[in-house]
């Protein structure tokens, strides 16, 4: 990018160097009629020190130039955050959470608040994941009070959903995706859910490397467009951004972000190396282009 605008001044090459990236955005953001941008997410789980994660922020910087036009977030631990902050300083990669707690302080010992999490430039905090659902007993309610919280303190929450295999076998995946979505939006501030994401995650593909098939996952993001626009209308609905996750790879990526429904990824055991997760990156911005 540098030498692209070497000839001009430093002031306006900022500006050449803005509008390009707007032209980037809406030119890969156009899908199914309205513009909304890819996001594709890192969520390292409890996977990095702080040291593994600032060697992993500079070197992923080096691919930036090719992620233009995709929202690219990394979603450490806790200890990792700071590191990362210092890391990505200057870079348009962003930071996510987690978790989080609902209370913004107090004896709740072992958790840890939003402004914990804005104090480190966290924007996006993962909420209601499954692994957080079935290992650690949280439920719908819990997950409400963190959107919630998330909301009304300027963070936006990555909202999980996804049915057990169990369930899928019994036929109620549609029942669980719409129970646990009215459960953790009921009475939140219709204002402010402009900034939720939403991501499916089936269960039975988390670290399986059985990818949900396009019908699967197609249908499900379908699901719950259809609820979103039946709570907040189809202008703020069909702003919003649902990620697929489950064995999202460079390989496979490209079909994901092909659905009509979905807009980009959140990606557990591909985004823990440098190359695997630039690839994914590259390859899901290539699928929207082409
Ligand atoms: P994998 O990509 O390792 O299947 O994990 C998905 C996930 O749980 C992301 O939140």
């Amino acid at each position: 990018m540098a030498g692209k605008y070497a000839s001009v001044s430093g002031e306006s090459r900022v500006l050449t160097g803005k509008v390009d990236r707007l032209l980037t955005r809406l030119l890969l953001a156009y899908k199914g009629g309205i513009f909304v941008e890819l996001i594709i997410a890192a969520n390292w789980k409890m996977h990095k020190t702080a040291a593994e994660t600032a060697g992993f922020c500079r070197a992923l910087r080096q691919f930036e130039a090719g992620f233009k036009g995709v929202e690219v977030l990394i979603c450490p631990p806790f200890t990792a955050l700071p590191a990362a902050e210092a890391a990505l300083a200057g870079s348009e990669i962003k930071l996510g959470a987690q978790n989080m707690h609902w209370e913004t302080r107090g004896a709740q010992t072992g958790e840890i608040a939003a402004s914990m999490l804005l104090e480190f430039g966290v924007e996006y905090v993962i909420i209601g994941h499954s692994e957080r659902r079935h290992l650690m007993g949280e439920d719908n309610t819990q997950i409400q009070r963190k959107i919630g919280t998330a909301l009304q303190n300027g963070l936006k929450p990555i909202l999980c959903v996804g049915e057990t295999e169990t369930e899928r076998e019994q036929g109620v995946t549609e029942k669980v995706i719409k129970k646990q979505l009215s459960e953790a939006l009921d009475g939140q501030d219709s204002q402010k859910l402009g900034s939720l994401v939403l991501a499916y995650e089936p269960v039975w593909a988390i670290g399986t490397g059985k990818a949900a098939s396009a019908e699967d996952a197609d249908r499900a993001a379908a699901l719950i467009r259809n609820f979103l626009e039946d709570k907040l209308g189809s202008k703020t609905a069909g702003e919003l951004r649902i990620q697929y996750g489950g064995s999202v790879k460079a390989d496979n990526i490209g079909f994901f972000v092909g659905l009509p429904s979905v807009q980009g990824a959140l990606v557990g055991g591909a985004s823990l190396e440098v190359d695997s997760f630039s690839a994914l990156v590259q390859a899901a911005r290539k699928a929207v282009i082409s």
